[in-house]
């Protein structure tokens, strides 16, 4: 019983860190594991492996509009990106991961 409540505050905790976009060390690490295996095997060795930028734009502050575009059309040194490759629902979720902001 002790065990469980001592788990249970902790995912608590997390899950508040996340939800408050906290920059602490907590969050970081599970907004990184919210990453789609697409953006981890075909974004990250361009973009960061958090999108924090390399030879790609850093994608921290960009926004739903220009994300779900841009993947989709590429240009100027940017793959395209089918929906087969990348669905929409990934796109989504890695928008969320990368900004913390909820697609629209
Ligand atoms: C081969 C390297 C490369 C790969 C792989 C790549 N990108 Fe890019 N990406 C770029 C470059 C270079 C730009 C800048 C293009 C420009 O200036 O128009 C860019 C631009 C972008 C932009 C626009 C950023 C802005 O602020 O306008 C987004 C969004 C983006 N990439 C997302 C992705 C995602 C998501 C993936 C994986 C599905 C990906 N990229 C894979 C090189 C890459």
């Amino acid at each position: 019983m002790k065990l469980f409540t001592v788990l249970t505050v902790t995912v608590t905790f997390g899950t508040l860190a996340l939800a408050c976009g906290r920059p602490s060390s907590m969050s970081q690490v599970k907004v990184a594991a919210a990453f789609s295996t697409t953006f981890t095997g075909k974004c990250a060795n361009c973009h960061g492996a958090a999108g924090e930028g390399d030879t790609g734009p850093s994608l921290k502050a960009v926004d739903y509009a220009t994300f779900s575009t841009k993947v989709r059309t590429g240009g100027r040194g940017m793959p395209k990106f089918a929906t087969d490759v990348y669905p929409d629902s990934d796109v989504k979720s890695d928008f969320t991961a990368l900004t913390g902001k909820a697609a629209q």
